[in-house]
C-alpha cells in the first residue's frame, strides 16, 4: 500500500514534538476535523436537497431541516463542548460565549465562524468554516469572555475548511502554513500544500465594487490607483471577489494580491465594514502573517487589536506584503 503521506494528525504530533511549547493540540484539531468532514458531507449534500425540491423546512422523516450555518454550528458546539479540550468558545451564530459542558472545561479557546459564505450555499460556490484557538489565561475551569477577547497575535493556532471542488484544510500552528486535502475515500485530510508560502507582491485586487459609492475618499483612491495602467508595477490589477472571505482568502495566499473589506457609510451600524475580528480577520490574520503577508485594518497589524467585543467588526486588507504596506499608505492618507 503507497505511504498515506502526511495526514493532518501526523503533522501537528510531529510538530509538537518539535516545538513542545506548542502545546497538545492535536486532542482539538482531531475533534474539530472530524466535526469538518461531517459538515463537508452535508455541504455536498446540500444540492441534493435542492434538487429533490425538499421544502428545506421539513423534511421526509419529518424533522425540522436546519439552515446549514445553523446546523455547522450545533454540530461544532455540541462536539467541541464535550471535548474536555476547550473551556469557552465563540462563534459567530451565538450572541454570548459557549461554556464547555460541566466537567469538560479544557486549557484552550475556540472562536468560530461555522459556516463562511452561506449566501453561497445554494449557488455551489465555495464555502468554509473558520477557527481560531487561544490557550485559557484566567484562573479557575470555566472559560470566559476574557479568556476568548485576546489580540490575535496570541493564536496559538488558527486554520479554515474550504468545501469546494475539494474539501482542503488550510491551518498553522505557528510554524508555517500548511494545506491538506481530504480523501474522501478514506476520510483522511493528507498534506498536498506543504509551507505555504504568499507572493511578495501579487496583481489582483478583491473587494466589493458595489459598494464603491460607500467607501472613504482614500479607499477610492487605492481601488482607482490600481486600476490604473503601468505596466511596471503590473497595473491594472485584476478584480476577482466571490463573496466568502474562505475562497478569496484562499485564492490570496496562494496567488497573492489584496482582498479587502473597506470601511464604509453603507450601514451606519457597521461602520467598519462587515467583517469580524475575533473568527474572520484574526485567524486569517494570523495565517497571512505565517505565510510572509500581512493584514491590516488600514492604521494596524489586526493581530495587534485587543478586542472589545465577540462580535467587534473591523476594516481588513489582507494579503502580499508590499500590497498590503501600499494599502496601508492610501489609507492613511501618506500617499
Ligand atoms: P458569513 O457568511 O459568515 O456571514 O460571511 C460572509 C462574509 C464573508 O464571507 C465575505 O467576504 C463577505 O461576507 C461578503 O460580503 P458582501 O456580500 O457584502 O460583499
Ligand atoms: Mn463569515
Ligand atoms: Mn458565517
Amino acid at each position: 500500500m503507497e505511504a498515506l503521506g502526511s495526514t493532518i494528525i501526523r503533522h501537528v504530533v510531529t510538530t509538537q514534538r518539535r516545538q513542545p511549547e506548542a502545546g497538545d493540540l492535536s486532542g482539538v484539531l482531531n475533534d474539530l476535523l472530524a466535526v469538518a468532514k461531517v459538515i463537508s458531507r452535508e455541504v455536498n449534500k446540500a444540492g441534493l436537497a435542492g434538487i429533490l425540491g425538499l421544502t428545506g423546512e421539513v423534511n421526509v422523516q419529518g424533522e425540522e431541516v436546519q439552515k446549514l450555518d445553523e446546523y455547522a454550528n450545533d454540530i461544532i458546539s455540541k462536539q467541541m463542548a464535550t471535548s474536555g479540550y476547550v473551556c469557552v468558545m465563540a462563534s459567530e451564530e451565538v450572541d454570548d460565549p459557549i461554556p464547555a459542558a460541566p466537567g469538560c472545561e479544557g486549557e484552550y479557546t475556540l472562536a468560530f465562524d461555522p459556516l463562511d459564505g452561506s449566501s453561497n450555499i445554494d449557488v455551489n460556490v465555495n464555502i468554509g468554516t473558520i477557527f481560531s484557538i487561544h490557550r485559557k489565561i484566567t484562573q479557575g475551569k470555566a472559560g470566559s469572555a476574557e479568556d476568548l477577547l485576546q489580540p490575535g497575535r496570541t493564536q496559538v493556532c488558527a486554520g479554515y475548511i474550504v468545501y469546494g471542488s475539494s474539501t482542503m484544510l488550510v491551518y498553522s500552528m505557528g510554524y508555517g502554513v500548511h494545506g491538506f486535502t481530504l480523501d474522501p475515500s478514506i476520510g483522511e485530510f493528507i498534506l498536498s500544500h506543504p509551507n505555504i508560502k504568499m507572493p511578495a507582491k501579487g496583481k489582483i485586487y478583491s473587494v466589493n465594487e458595489g459598494n464603491h459609492n460607500y467607501w472613504h475618499e482614500n479607499t477610492k483612491r487605492y481601488v482607482d490607483y490600481l486600476k490604473e495602467s503601468d505596466p511596471e508595477t503590473k497595473r491594472p490589477y485584476s478584480l476577482r471577489y466571490i463573496g466568502s472571505l474562505v475562497a478569496d482568502f484562499h485564492r490570496t495566499l496562494l496567488k497573492g494580491g489584496i482582498f479587502m473589506y473597506p470601511r464604509d457609510y453603507k450601514d451606519p451600524h457597521k461602520p467598519k465594514g462587515k467583517l469580524r475580528l475575533l473568527y474572520e480577520a484574526a485567524p486569517m490574520a494570523f495565517l497571512a502573517e505565517q505565510a510572509g503577508g500581512r493584514a491590516s485594518d488600514g492604521e494596524q497589524d489586526i493581530l495587534d487589536i485587543a478586542p472589545a467585543g465577540l462580535h467587534q467588526r473591523v476594516p481588513l486588507y489582507i494579503g502580499s506584503r508590499e500590497d498590503i504596506d501600499q494599502a496601508e499608505k492610501f489609507i492613511k492618507g501618506e500617499v
